[in-house]
C-alpha cells in the first residue's frame, strides 16, 4: 500500500510538467512493450511519464551506476526504487559499442566543475557565461531560465510563460536576459530582479527563433529554423526577419565580428552566411566539402570564422578575407559530432558530442595541433559553450541535465 501511495503522488506531481513538455513539444517517443522482469512497473510508472519508452529501449544503454546517473537527472526515486531501476535497465539495455574519446595531452591545465540543476529533466540546451560571474541556462524542457554561482553553489530558476522551449539565452548591458523561445515562437527578455518576462511574438511566417546574439550596438540578431536570420532593436522592439539567398536552409549558430556584423552557420548545407547589418542583405559562402553540416560558429580576435562540422568530423576556419576554408580533422574522427564551440585564450574550444563521454577539445590555430579531455559527466551533448570575459568556459551538458565551468590555466 506505501508504494502504491507514492506512485499516485509521484504521478501527480508528473503530471504538471507532462503538461509542460506535451504542450512546448508535442507528444515525443512512443510507448514500446519492455522486457519482463522486477523492476519493469516501475520504469513504466516513473519514466513513461515524459516521454516513450522506446528513448530507454533505443537508448545507448548503460551499466548500472550509469543508468543511475542518466535518470536522476530526470527524475529523484526513493533509493530503493532507484536500485531497482538501474538493475532492470542494465539486465535488459547493457552499454551498446559507442566510438571512444581519443585523449590528447599538449599544455593547457584546465578544471571542470559541473552542476545538476535543480528541475530535473529540464535539459540546459544552451549556457550564458554573465558580466557578474554567473552562469545562465535555458531549461528547455521545463520552460525554465536558471542561474547558478559558481561561488557559492547557489542556484535560482526563473518560470517562463508555459511552452515557451528556451532555446538560447544572451544577456543585455542591464542584466536583462534574453532568449529564444523556439516553441513559442518569440524572443523573450528577462529581468532578473523582478523575474518579469517581456515577449517579443515573431511573425506567423516564420518559425523557430534559435540562436540570440548582441552587437557592439545592443541590437539583438537571431537565427530561425525557417531558413531565416532575424533582427530585434531593444529600445523599439521592432523586428525584421530576412530568408536566406537559398532555399530550404537551417541558420544554426550566430556569432558577431569586431566590425559588428553577423556571420552563421548553416546546417542544412555546406555554408556559411553574413548580414550586412545595415542593409540586412544576406551573403552566403559556400564551403568545399559538398557533405560539410557546419552546426556551430566562433569568431576569433582576427575576425577567422571557425566552425564546427558535425556530420564528417571536422574543425573549420574559413577566412572572410580570401573566401577559402581550412579543415583539421577531429581527434574522434568521422562520427565524432564536433559541436558546441568557442574562442579563447588565444584557442578554439569545442566539444566532441558523438563520443561517449563527450569530450573537450583544444586547437592551437599557431601550432595546428589538438588537446583533449572529457568531461566528468559524461557531457551528455555539449550543444553550446560560451567563454567567460576572464577567458575561461560555461558549457551546457543537456542529456545530463547540468552546466559545467572550465577553468583554464597555463
Ligand atoms: C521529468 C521528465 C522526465 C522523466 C520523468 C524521465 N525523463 Fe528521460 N528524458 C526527459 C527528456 C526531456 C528527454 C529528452 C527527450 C527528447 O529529446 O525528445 C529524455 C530522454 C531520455 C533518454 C534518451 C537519451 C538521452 O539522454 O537523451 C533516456 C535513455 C531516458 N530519457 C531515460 C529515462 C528513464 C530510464 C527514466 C525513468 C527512470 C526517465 N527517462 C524519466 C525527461 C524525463
Amino acid at each position: 500500500m506505501q508504494q502504491t501511495g507514492w506512485l499516485t503522488g509521484f504521478a501527480v506531481v508528473l503530471a504538471v510538467s507532462i503538461g509542460l513538455v506535451g504542450r512546448a513539444q508535442g507528444p515525443r517517443g512512443q510507448q514500446v512493450a519492455l522486457p519482463e522482469g522486477e523492476g519493469k512497473a516501475l520504469v513504466e510508472a516513473a519514466c513513461a511519464q515524459c516521454h516513450g519508452l522506446n528513448l530507454v529501449a533505443n537508448s545507448y544503454g548503460h551499466t548500472a551506476e550509469g543508468w543511475r546517473t542518466t535518470f536522476a537527472s530526470m527524475v529523484a526515486l526513493p533509493t530503493a526504487q532507484a536500485a531497482t531501476v538501474a538493475s532492470y535497465l542494465a539486465t535488459h539495455f547493457p552499454p551498446k559499442p559507442a566510438p571512444e574519446p581519443v585523449l590528447l595531452n599538449g599544455p593547457a591545465k584546465i578544471s571542470i566543475r559541473e552542476w545538476l540543476v535543480p528541475t530535473l529533466g529540464s535539459r540546459p540546451h544552451d549556457p550564458l557565461a554573465a558580466a557578474d560571474g554567473s552562469i545562465w541556462w535555458t531549461g528547455q524542457f521545463a520552460s525554465t531560465l536558471g542561474r547558478v554561482d559558481p561561488k557559492t553553489g547557489t542556484m535560482r530558476e526563473y518560470a517562463l510563460p508555459d511552452a515557451s522551449g528556451p532555446h538560447g539565452l544572451v544577456e543585455d548591458r542591464s542584466g536583462h536576459v534574453w532568449y529564444t523561445g523556439i516553441s513559442k515562437n518569440y524572443i523573450g527578455s528577462l529581468d532578473p530582479a523582478s523575474g518579469t518576462v517581456k515577449e517579443y511574438p515573431l511573425p506567423e511566417d516564420v518559425r523557430g527563433p534559435h540562436t540570440p546574439i548582441f552587437d557592439q550596438a545592443g541590437t539583438l540578431w537571431f537565427t530561425l529554423q525557417s531558413g531565416h536570420v532575424g533582427r530585434l532593436v531593444p529600445s523599439t522592439g521592432e523586428i525584421t526577419v530576412k530568408g536566406t539567398p537559398s532555399a530550404g536552409t537551417y541558420p544554426y549558430g550566430i556569432a558577431v565580428n569586431s566590425k559588428g556584423v553577423p556571420w552563421y552557420v548553416d546546417f542544412r548545407g555546406n555554408r556559411l552566411g553574413h548580414v550586412d547589418p545595415a542593409t540586412m542583405t544576406i551573403t552566403e559562402h559556400t564551403l568545399p566539402h559538398a557533405d560539410a553540416r557546419p552546426r556551430r560558429i566562433a569568431i576569433s580576435p582576427d575576425d577567422a570564422v571557425w566552425y564546427t562540422d558535425y556530420t564528417r568530423g571536422y574543425l573549420g576556419r574559413f577566412d572572410p578575407a580570401t573566401g577559402q576554408a581550412r579543415e583539421w580533422r577531429s581527434p574522434g574522427g568521422a562520427t565524432s559530432q564536433p559541436y558546441g564551440i568557442a574562442a579563447a585564450r588565444g584557442a578554439i574550444w569545442y566539444s566532441e558530442s558523438g563520443v561517449r563521454p563527450n569530450t573537450l577539445v583544444r586547437f592551437d590555430p599557431s601550432t595546428e595541433s589538438f588537446q583533449t579531455w572529457t568531461i566528468p559527466s559524461g557531457g551528455g551533448v555539449v550543444r553550446h559553450m560560451m567563454a567567460t570575459a576572464s577567458g575561461n568556459l560555461v558549457l551546457a551538458c543537456s542529456g545530463v541535465n547540468r552546466v559545467a565551468l572550465v577553468e583554464i590555466s597555463g
